[in-house]
């Protein structure tokens, strides 16, 4: 008789995201006369810009051509994409990153929750709280997260990094040494950032205490301020210390068209066995490949049309992300994020919890958001909207939360 996996079954509830969906879902049913507006999932709005649209079109042709007909995808990915995010995320900001060390996938998220699969079943993760879901849940499926603690909402065998207003959303260096240090920056959900100094205290600590750092810069492109890092390879060692994992959904709109990469420099060991090496025969045994017409679609979002445009879209959500900081502070919340970041990190009113915060919310103002305690323990209290929808729904709905 088979059995499931056990691991599986320790999960909880259904993930956070599918939750909000089902409930946003139950809610339209029950008041078809109501318009709801979703600023919860991170999922953007925008149509995709000139200058990938005109590569997707391109490469489409080629492959109607047996001259130019692409089948499978290098395993590690097309070497002229490699290039030019080594070109531009790396080499242009100062980093030593080179083109074999990028990994080419189909978005963040699966490289965000497949990462783990590198690492021995016994390691020990440390996580910020609150945290993207992914990254505990891929845990959890691996078996590496001990039990759950119903009354603190807890996994035993997890470090957690808790980031409140209190310690201004930074998490501190853990005393006991995790294995792996997952972090994200600028923040999701909270929207903080991180300095390049801190950013190297954790470098320090994961070189001198042999831990590695996953590092999650799917947000990078919302950075505004100059002493941001945009890269955790900006910082000295890290080369030795660091995955760092990058998404084009976020800064070029491609949630629903999938791209994303990961870098596993050669020089990060355990013992001499190289981690690239791992993610290298991970890949290509479970994996063939982002389609060639969207990882040509990625290139153009290196182009000069391409950059052009995406800092115009960009701008676009940051003004939503301004407008919703601004807009929910004159109706009298504490809100934080925003600036460097499209997620604006609410408290709730009176202390009420962040699930009874999303029905009234979206009973009183028609307006979908994220409760912060879905994201965490810690993230109880606090709610999360997004600046990723039209500017002229962010104002509505900005106009319904004052009105409530
Ligand atoms: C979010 O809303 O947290 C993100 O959109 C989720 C994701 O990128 O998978």
């Amino acid at each position: 008789m088979f059995k499931a996996n056990g691991d599986y079954l320790k999960l909880r509830g259904s993930y956070l995201f599918s939750t909000v969906a089902r409930k946003q879902e139950e809610y339209r049913k029950a008041h078809p006369d109501k318009e709801l507006i979703r600023l919860s999932i991170g999922d953007v709005t925008q149509p995709l810009a000139p200058a990938i649209i005109e590569a997707l079109h391109k490469a489409v042709d080629e492959m109607a051509d047996p001259e130019t007909f692409k089948g499978y995808a290098p395993d590690l990915g097309y070497s002229f994409l490699r290039e030019a995010a080594a070109e531009n995320d790396y080499k242009a900001r100062g980093c030593d990153i080179s083109p074999d060390e990028i990994f080419i996938s189909d978005g963040a998220k699966g490289d965000c929750g497949n990462i783990q699969e590198i690492f021995s079943k016994d390691s020990k993760i440390a996580v910020c709280d609150p945290v993207y879901p992914v990254y505990v849940d891929t845990n959890v499926m691996a078996g590496r997260t001990g039990t759950f603690d119903e009354v603190n909402g807890l996994w035993s065998d997890v470090i957690y990094m808790p980031c409140t207003k209190e310690n201004d959303f930074m998490p501190e260096l853990p005393k006991e040494v995790p294995d792996v240090i997952y972090l994200c920056f600028p923040n999701n959900p909270t929207g903080g950032v991180i300095s390049k100094e801190r950013l190297q205290e954790w470098v320090d600590y994961a070189n001198k205490n042999g831990s590695v750092i996953i590092y999650d810069a799917a947000y990078e492109a919302y950075i505004s301020n100059p002493a941001v890092p945009h890269s955790i390879y900006e910082c000295e060692g890290a080369r030795t210390c660091a995955i760092e994992i990058h998404s084009f959904s976020k800064n070029a709109g491609f949630t629903g068209v999938r791209l994303g990469y990961t870098v596993v420099p050669k020089d990060l060991k355990s013992g001499d066995v190289l981690l690239h090496s791992l993610w290298a025969r991970r890949h290509g045994t479970k994996y063939n490949g982002a389609p060639y017409i969207i990882q040509r679609a990625g290139e153009a979002v290196y182009s000069e049309e391409g950059k052009k445009q995406l800092k115009e879209q960009v701008a676009y959500y940051m003004k939503n992300a301004a407008c919703i900081l601004k807009g929910v502070r004159e109706a009298g919340f504490e809100a934080f994020g925003g600036v460097d970041a499209p997620y604006i990190w609410m408290k709730t009113p009176d202390n009420m919890t962040s699930w009874d915060f999303f029905d009234l919310l979206l009973d009183k103002a028609n307006v979908v958001g994220t409760p912060g305690s879905g994201f965490g323990p810690s993230g109880e209290h606090y709610f999360r909207l997004t600046a990723f929808g039209s500017y002229e729904n962010t104002v509505r709905a900005i106009e319904r939360i004052k009105a409530m």
